[in-house]
């Protein structure tokens, strides 16, 4: 206990974080065009939902990417150097980071996620794949800047962001995670990032819109939750999951259709939707090589390498800190 009132620190977070859920809902929708941040997608069923979509034959981003590691990161360990402190930031899948860990011979794993349970699972499974390795989690939103432990800062260090997470942010917002990472990292860091490329619309909106109904199921769980943690009424049978292709931003929209007239509360406050009209819950903005580029420059990283595979679907970029006054 730390606080008068009695509440735990633990406590205290979760009660804020509920009251930007709370607020980020309530403004979103008050809004002409309805929006949801999609960070609010990853409660535990949600997690759950996007964990099975990567699996989804559809979902060709996570083998994609997974395979560009497999057989680039021999390469990416001699570019970026050996025994380097991987930071990851967002904890560690399954297949994928071993991949790198194998390889890097990295001297400490730190991987960055603000969801405790999830960061001390994948800890917890990766402690008994590397016993030697030391693994210094850190429960913190990396959309912030973070305090890394002193013995990781007297070491190399080598950012790790795979799964195309950059694309799910505006443009503008991208460019500021990438400082904010820049200045996590420090002078002499590298950065290791996974961003999907622009390819035939058919292709790109089937990954959004699978035929067995999961990424559907993600969508809507996003208003179930609504539903349970903030006392909405909001009828989910009569929204339908919708997945467009925006060429002139190059990104895939998520958006829930209304099917007919609706009227819902949300706290108290009431909502209305006419037939047709959406709730926008997530962007998923695709690159070419050189809009990669372009993003990593604007974030303060110098790309180095690029890495795809045979079909030319996912890139995997290595890139190096732009250290300040020099220009890449
Ligand atoms: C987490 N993120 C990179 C996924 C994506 O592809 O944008 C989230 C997702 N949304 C629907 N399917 C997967």
């Amino acid at each position: 206990m730390d606080q008068a009132a009695g509440t735990t620190i633990v406590e205290a977070a979760s009660e804020e974080l509920q009251e930007q859920f709370r607020r980020d809902v309530l403004a979103g929708l008050s809004q002409q065009q309805k929006v949801l941040p999609a960070r609010w997608f990853y409660d535990r069923r949600g997690s759950e939902l996007f964990e099975e979509i990567t699996t989804l034959p559809e979902y060709y981003l996570t083998r994609t990417e997974t395979g560009i590691l497999a057989e680039r990161c021999p390469t990416i360990a001699s570019l970026a150097g050996k025994a380097r402190a991987v930071v990851e930031f967002g904890a560690g899948s399954v297949a994928k980071t071993p991949i790198l860990l194998d390889c890097m011979d990295a001297s400490s794993y730190v991987p960055v996620d603000i969801s405790g349970p999830f960061l001390r699972d994948s800890c917890e499974r990766l402690q008994h794949r590397y016993p030697h390795l030391p693994i210094l989690p850190i429960e913190a939103d990396f959309t912030r800047p973070v305090d890394l432990p002193d013995i990781v800062l007297e070491e190399e260090v080598l950012g790790f962001f795979p799964g195309s997470t950059i694309g799910n942010l505006q443009p503008a917002d991208a460019v500021d995670l990438l400082r904010v990472m820049r200045g996590t990292l420090g002078n002499g860091s590298m950065l290791l990032i996974g961003m999907d490329l622009i390819k035939d619309r058919q292709r790109l909106i089937a990954a959004y819109d699978d035929a067995s109904g999961v990424t559907a199921q993600f969508n809507v769980n996003v208003a179930r939750r609504i539903n349970r943690e903030l006392g909405g009424t909001i009828p989910i049978d009569r929204l339908s999951h919708k997945a467009v292709w925006n060429d002139r931003l190059a990104r895939i929209e998520m958006h829930l259709e209304a099917v007919c007239d609706l009227s819902f509360e949300v706290c108290g406050e009431r909502f209305i939707m006419d037939s047709g009209e959406t709730i926008h819950t997530e962007n998923s903005h695709k690159y070419t090589a050189r809009s990669a580029n372009g993003l990593l420059l604007a974030g303060g990283w110098d790309p180095l390498a690029c890495y795809s595979d045979k079909d030319a679907f996912f890139a995997v970029i290595l890139a190096s800190a732009i250290t300040p006054g020099v220009t890449a």
